[in-house]
């Protein structure tokens, strides 16, 4: 049967042909056609001219091309719809009509980037509407595919939104990938606009709600959301009611082009642009705003709202939001303005000592401003004095927000939804350190030890705990990479001089230093490099401020680059812990380094000196001393050992902080420390056993001396002390160890109240400890080993026994 008919099938399908071909051929476009991505590819065009569909060339690389629809009368390029906004097609990628895939967007080796996406069918040809639709008909002029059905994040006149359909903002303005923000119809007839979390599309709460949906009366409910040619934009409800989004403002908008956009910052706008170019300002004019105020609309609960954590949102005349840091913050993502805010100083009960956290800051004090989440503690009642010292006073207050003279309320970073706004009550008082402390401890985010971040550092431990050493081996390994990429970053970005030292440095001449230390008469200390003088160095464009010059008595670099490049090499090394240096000096045979002046002596002094330092100030000094170390040993390259940790190293500032000085200077004294050297670097008391083996001598040298360094900081007391009362007392290494394994350490700290209240942390250090001087060297942990275990985020196991005994050296 189907035999005999089939000649008069093909007949009939002959004499259809022209019919078809007649009825796309008003600029319509026929299977085959394709348009290449460059800059002055032709787009296909609306028989109107109204709408283009064609390549955009991104504006941020003028390699990529958006396949995307625009307006193309209107001068300012407009876009409604674009395919594939997370993946930009590179230059001369192809968007052909096919006739078995539709629309199919390729890149030039053929692969591809996106399709048209339908159940069946095959395709005669496509059509740029006059709406703004871009549409692919089957054989029979049945519509295939239409980009109506697939929005992006603008919604035109005649598109219809249908309950589960949505539209997505953009990620920013010229960057095409999925933002944060959704509007939708729910299947229960709500309008809602949320957030929502980009990595796993989970949604937040909605921050909008037409409240249009009607759970026990279905028929009432919204079931589409219109926009009009007339610029109408409303819910319609199951009883054919309208339920507008905009009130009668009284114009005509025939004349008009009207969208409705999800824009990248979570605001959607009618807007609308008058079709006659002559009565056109070249704007579009944005009727209404959904919410009607960004800022102080509902966000709650997850996410950053629009603007980032710590940052404040105020409104534009335009409706939109803008935002901006607080003083003394700046954006994490320079490009980023709606992006997270961080301090530019540190802060927080680990940077600034309890005692001294007042005196560090300033309270900026910022009307009609709110955080409203995340609350710390409640004061109630309060006064405005009241409530700044009470954030003074709490290093963990960065905000309190001071409500009307009935409540403080005190916050910790980082805080979401900030917002400034005449109809917000609350006065916010921010905490910004005061500049001549902000440049003592300056941000540095490159350092992996010393993470401030809470999220990164939970998540890097417990990646930490839940792997394998080997993992952990390359975890490390990447995290070292990254910083000491960060690291040559910054480097190359100061500039050298051609001496290949940092401009940073300075450089003085010997009759500079001669008079900043009024002709060397103050003398600090004495090491085994030479000797310390403090100085003054004063200059016209700055207050005159102290200085540590250390006079090097035998430096053994014979020409003066490669003096200066080992100089160069510590200036490059910045850490909170360790002194920093600022100059130095080669005139001649005088080789001296300008180191910055430490008001409170060496933990020396301060350690064996009458009043002992209180537990606290003593466990933070050793988290610090931590700190600086695990900087030289993992984050350095070439890596420093310090070979000469000792009490007398530790310089304390005048907040009591713990800087390592000394380091680096081995290699400028001709140490060779790669190998077991005749002259034993160290001092007696602190050195490891390996010194004395022929063993290389590894980072973990340090770790040894680290060890007994932190029984010393515990007990307050030198390690070998002569005049004890009990002899079995006199090696302090071997007291520990005796307390140790008969659950005695109490003993350790006698006298210290402080100390004894504290017994987990005591117990905690004194196990730190004894691993620090295992005999053993691969016992030994890493100095990042020792300061995760020192800050209790990660368990530390009993050390093995019986102890090392002690090597008097
Ligand atoms: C194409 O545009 C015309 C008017 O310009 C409109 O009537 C028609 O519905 C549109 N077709 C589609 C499929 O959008
Ligand atoms: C757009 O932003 C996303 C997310 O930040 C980023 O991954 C992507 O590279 C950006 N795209 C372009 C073309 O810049
Ligand atoms: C639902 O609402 C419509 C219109 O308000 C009303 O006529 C109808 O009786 C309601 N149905 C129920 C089940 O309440």
């Amino acid at each position: 049967m189907a035999s005999i008919f089939l000649p008069f099938f093909s007949a009939y399908l002959m004499l259809l042909l022209p019919l078809v071909v007649a009825q796309s051929s008003a600029g319509d476009i026929r299977v085959g056609r394709s348009i290449e991505a460059t800059r002055d590819a032709k787009p296909w065009i609306s028989p109107s001219s109204d709408f283009a569909l064609g390549f955009h060339q991104m504006e941020n690389d003028k390699d990529l091309f958006l396949l995307a629809i625009w307006y193309y009368k209107i001068p300012a390029r407009t876009i409604v719809w674009y395919a594939s906004g997370t993946k930009p097609a590179p230059r001369r990628s192809k968007a052909e009509l096919t006739a078995d895939r539709g629309l199919v967007l390729s890149d030039p080796r053929g692969q591809l980037i996106w399709r048209s996406e339908f159940a069946t069918g095959d395709v005669a040809f496509a059509r740029m509407n006059d709406t703004g639709n871009f549409v692919v008909y089957g054989g029979g002029s049945e519509r295939l595919w239409e980009s109506f059905e697939n929005p992006t994040d603008t919604l035109l006149p005649t598109q219809v939104i249908q309950r589960g359909d949505k539209l997505s903002s953009r990620h920013k303005e010229s960057n095409f990938s999925k933002g944060k923000f959704q509007f939708q119809l729910s299947e229960d007839g709500n309008v809602l606009l949320n957030t929502n979390n980009i990595v796993s599309e989970f949604f937040y709460f909605a921050y909008y709600n037409s409240g249009t949906g009607d759970q026990a009366n279905k028929t009432n409910s919204g079931y589409q959301v219109r926009l009009d040619e007339d610029g109408s934009f409303y819910v319609l409800r199951g009883n054919n009611q309208r339920q507008s989004f905009i009130s009668g403002d009284g114009v005509h908008y025939e004349d008009y082009y009207h969208k409705v956009t999800l824009n990248f910052d979570g605001v959607l706008t009618l807007s609308s642009y008058p079709k006659n170019p002559i009565s056109s300002n070249g704007n579009w004019d944005v009727r209404t705003t959904i919410p009607d105020n960004i800022c102080i609309t509902g966000f709650n609960q997850f996410g950053s709202g629009t603007c980032g954590y710590n940052s404040i949102c105020t409104l534009k005349p335009n409706k939109r939001p803008q935002c901006k840091c607080p003083r003394g913050y700046s954006l994490s993502d320079p490009n980023d303005e709606h992006g997270d805010c961080r301090a530019d100083f540190m802060q927080g009960c680990e940077a600034d000592p309890q005692s001294y956290h007042q005196g560090l800051y300033d309270l900026d004090e910022l009307q009609n401003t709110d955080w409203p989440t995340y609350d710390q503690e409640v004061i109630s009642p309060c006064s405005a004095d009241a409530c700044k010292a009470y954030c003074l006073q709490d290093c963990l207050c960065s905000v309190a927000i001071f409500n009307n003279g009935k409540d403080c309320v005190k916050k910790t970073l980082p805080l979401p939804y900030g917002r400034q706004d005449r109809q917000v009550n609350p006065i916010a008082f921010v905490k910004v350190r005061k500049a001549e402390f902000a440049h003592r401890n300056p941000p540095d985010i490159s350092t992996v030890c010393e993470k401030r971040d809470r999220n990164s550092l939970t998540v890097l431990i417990s990646v930490l705990l839940g792997s394998s050493m080997f993992v952990n081996f390359i975890l490390v390994g990447v995290l070292c990479m990254a910083s000491s990429f960060l690291y040559h970053k910054r480097v190359t970005r100061n500039h050298s001089n051609k001496n290949g030292i940092q401009s940073s440095l300075c450089f003085f001449n010997y009759k500079e230093l001669e008079d900043a230390t009024n002709g060397f008469d103050t003398e600090l200390g004495r090491g085994s490099f030479g000797i310390v003088y403090k100085g003054v160095i004063k200059s016209d464009s700055r207050d005159p401020f102290e200085v540590a010059v250390k006079k090097l008595d035998r430096v053994v670099q014979d020409t003066d680059k490669e003096f200066r490049t080992e100089v160069s090499v510590i200036a490059q090394t910045h850490h909170r812990n360790l002194v920093k240096l600022l100059g130095y000096c080669d005139e001649g045979r005088y080789r001296m380094l300008v180191y910055e002046y430490m008001s409170n002596g060496t933990l020396a002094s301060f350690l064996f000196g009458d009043p002992k330092p209180s537990w606290n100030q003593r466990t933070q000094i050793a988290v610090g001393i931590a700190r600086g170390l695990c900087y030289l040993h993992e984050e350095c390259s070439p890596q420093i050992i310090h070979c000469d940790i000792k009490p007398q190293n530790i310089l304390l500032n005048d907040y009591h902080e713990a800087r390592i000085s000394d380091f680096g200077l081995s290699k400028l004294l001709g140490v060779d420390q790669s190998f077991t050297n005749t002259a034993i670097r160290g001092t007696k008391g602190y050195v490891a056993p390996e010194w004395f083996k022929t063993v290389p001598v590894t980072v973990k040298v340090d770790v040894y001396s680290f060890g007994v360094l932190l029984l010393e900081i515990i007990c307050c007391r030198r390690n070998v002390e002569m005049d004890v009362s009990d002899e079995e007392r006199v090696i302090l290494t071997d007291w520990t160890c005796d307390c140790f394994s008969e659950g005695t350490v109490d003993a350790l700290v006698e006298n210290d109240a402080e100390a004894l209240t504290e017994k987990m942390k005591l117990e905690r250090f004194v196990m730190v400890a004894l691993w620090c001087i295992q005999e053993d060297v691969s016992l030994r942990p890493t100095m990042k080993k020792v300061l995760l275990m020192l800050e209790e985020m990660i368990m530390v196991a009993p050390p093995p026994l019986p102890c090392p005994s002690y090597m008097l050296a």
